[in-house]
């Protein structure tokens, strides 16, 4: 597992201690928050939801009855009163929320008393379309503010949303309205990518010939691209709004009602829509998110990832809002219209907290320093990185070129599932190590396991594992609690199972190696071996599909796919190309394969399993492993004879 990886990380064994002057304005400067988290964590989490503002105080802090947990049982508040109305009170309602930059340098300020006026207005705009508490609102936006306006507003009325990033397929939008049975979807006209149109509504009228459920579309206008509006379905988000009233009272939500759904790939064909609930989500990403960034009220801060994933919903919207920060929200690409797009972004709003993601330093790497260097990046303080692992010589490109050999990197670790970074250095107080993830957040309890569940020793290696319940945990699959049960909680009872694998070291730091199960990681995308898969196999030409996540430089995972054609199929010029694109329209186009390669047979053990660590040892080149338990342990050496051709 990832042995690759370790070799990688055993060249750059330098330690970078936090600066004086950094340590001494640090968030938290004191090592004793892990002594008092360690020594009473219910008391450590009960004490940080009194960050939030509570309709109705709780009265317990855990309800745990394994692997089901209710967080601040009785509890009463409302996502979007805590990221908006508490900061009315006072000067805040005067600071900037939202700072939106358009792909063209067009640019937009919402500062939280015009935040309060968009979303009070659009929750107004969904209950008139009949959206209740409980209903389900599907998101299909690009990055403009809009898409966070719709989140709050449908956190406020109570009805979780699923946000659906807007490079997915209608197809793929289609599969998760009907598995959420969504009532409304919002989408736009148009999204801007490099100049271009992307058709989103087009896409969006493609799903919804295939979904039920859905009432009404209500679409903002950003593009000015012309669209089908069908009478009685289709609204304008510009037209409903001019007509909504300014105040809707927010909904008072129990700490455990669902505040939204977001799906993402596992290891069958079917994504998980991943549940999260109010009350300890809330109290999750803003206190990791106040303690990890190191977050002053004078930041600007900026998180690069696409509210359609689970970095944009806890560290663009509810994490940094709740915690009345200065959010960049930035449309566009890094390369559009010049590669010193983001350096110019951070210069141009004197970003101070920049938090981005390994795969684009490795871009930024490619591309070489002379665009960092052309910017004037004197405000940045703090970086970020999440998605997958880092490679050290990225760690040191990023220390060197973005921070100036000035600012801590905090290399968070996290998932779609924990909802919260759960591993992270403290900026303030922990020794770096390129490459490592560091150590749990205080009241998270971390371990590296072997096959039977138990504690590896330090220095060595197993199953990254979460043995305690904490606050953001999602609650279950949407519908399907035994799904959940059994992919998370299966292996050992009472302990989560990450899906990574991980070693620490003789400091007890942690190095996430990546997965060990049939999930590829994508330039930091999930994607699911068995997705790409059943996108294939559903092309006429194909028998038999077998993915496998092969090293690349620049999106740390590239996708490889080995063919079965049908009998009497013959591989002709342009099938590649033809099966990529079909796997792009069934999916999305990051879930496109990079290379695809034809073969009369598969490798299989004797009970028919695709032996996907054989096809990664060609793939990648290197001898074959262990290949006793195949059935026919020719097709494997005829396999790798024809690849290197
Ligand atoms: C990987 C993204 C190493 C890991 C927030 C995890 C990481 C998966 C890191 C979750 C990191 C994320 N170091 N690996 N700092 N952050 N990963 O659900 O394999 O999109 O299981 O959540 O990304 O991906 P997801």
């Amino acid at each position: 597992m990832g042995e690759e990886r370790l070799e990688g990380l055993l060249e750059e064994n330098r330690v970078f201690k936090p600066g004086a002057e950094f340590q001494a304005q640090a968030a938290v400067q004191e090592g004793k928050v892990y002594e008092e988290a360690e020594s009473d964590r219910l008391g450590f989490w009960g004490k940080a939801a009194e960050r939030l503002s509570w309709f109705r105080p709780w009265e317990k802090v855990l309800e745990w009855e394994p692997p089901f947990a209710q967080w601040y049982v009785g509890g009463k508040l409302n996502a979007s009163y805590n990221c908006i109305d508490r900061h009315l009170a006072g000067w805040r309602r005067n600071k900037a929320a939202i700072i939106f930059e358009g792909e063209h340098g067009d640019s937009r300020v919402l500062t939280y008393q015009n935040l309060y006026r968009e979303v009070n207005k659009f929750a107004n705009v969904l209950k008139s379309l009949g959206v209740e508490k409980g209903d389900r609102v599907t998101i299909y936006l690009p990055m403009i503010p809009e898409a966070a306006i719709a989140m709050l507003a449908c956190a406020r009325i109570g009805a979780p949303h699923s946000v659906v990033f807007g490079g997915f397929s209608a197809e793929a939008l289609r599969d998760r309205i009907n598995d959420a049975q969504a009532k409304v979807l919002i989408t736009s006209d148009g999204s801007f990518r490099r100049g271009s149109v992307v058709p989103l509504k087009e896409n969006a009228d493609t799903a919804l010939a295939g979904a039920g459920s859905v009432e009404h579309v209500i679409v903002v206008q950003r593009t000015g691209s012309e669209v089908h509006m069908q009478e009685g379905r289709d609204l304008w988000y510009h037209e409903q709004m001019q007509k909504a009233a300014v105040e809707c009272p927010p909904e008072e939500m129990d700490a455990e009602d669902m505040l939204f759904i977001l799906y993402t790939s596992g290891t069958t064909g079917k994504p998980k829509g991943v549940v999260h609930t109010t009350g300890g989500y809330m109290v999750g990403v803003s206190t990791t998110h106040e303690w990890i960034f190191d977050l002053k009220e004078e930041d600007v801060y900026w998180c690069t990832a696409d509210v359609g994933w689970i970095t944009g919903h806890s560290y663009i919207v509810y994490g940094p809002l709740a915690n009345g920060a200065t959010v960049v929200m930035y449309e566009g690409t890094p390369d559009y219209p010049a590669k010193d797009r983001f350096w110019e972004i951070v210069e141009k709003y004197r970003v101070t907290i920049l938090y981005t993601a390994p795969t684009a330093i490795r871009t930024f790497m490619k591309w070489g320093p002379s665009y960092p260097e052309s910017r004037d990046l004197s405000s940045l303080r703090v970086l970020g990185t999440v998605g997958e692992p880092i490679n050290p010589e990225a760690w040191i490109w990023y220390h060197t070129y973005i921070g100036r050999e000035r600012c801590p990197i905090v290399d968070t670790w996290w998932q779609t599932e924990t909802g919260m970074i759960m591993m992270a250095p403290l900026p303030g107080l922990t020794d770096l190590k390129p490459g490592s993830c560091t150590v749990p957040f205080p009241g998270v309890k971390v371990e590296v396991v072997d096959h039977d569940g138990q504690p590896v020793p330090k220095g060595s290696g197993g199953y990254l594992v979460v043995r305690e319940p904490w606050p953001a945990m999602l609650r279950t699959v949407y519908g399907d609690n035994d799904r959940y049960v059994q992919t998370y909680w299966g292996n050992w009872p009472g302990i989560y199972f990450t899906g990574d694998g991980a070693k620490w070291d003789q400091d007890g730091y942690f190095w996430v190696l990546g997965r060990v199960d049939d999930v590829i990681n994508v330039s930091g995308h999930r994607i699911g071996t068995a997705e790409v898969e059943s996108a294939l196999v559903d092309h006429p030409a194909v028998a038999e599909a077998a993915c496998i996540g092969k090293n690349h430089e620049v999106k740390g995972q590239a996708v490889a796919a080995f063919v079965t054609l049908k009998e009497g199929v013959e591989t002709r010029n342009g099938l590649v190309d033809e099966l990529k694109a079909h796997v792009a329209k069934k999916i999305g186009a990051l879930a496109r394969p990079d290379d695809i390669f034809f073969t009369a047979e598969l490798p299989k053990t004797r009970s028919g399993k695709i032996m996907r660590r054989l096809l990664r040892d060609i793939a990648e080149g290197r001898a074959l492993g262990d290949t006793t338990t195949l059935a026919d342990a020719s097709v494997v050496q005829t396999l790798k004879e024809q690849y290197q051709e």
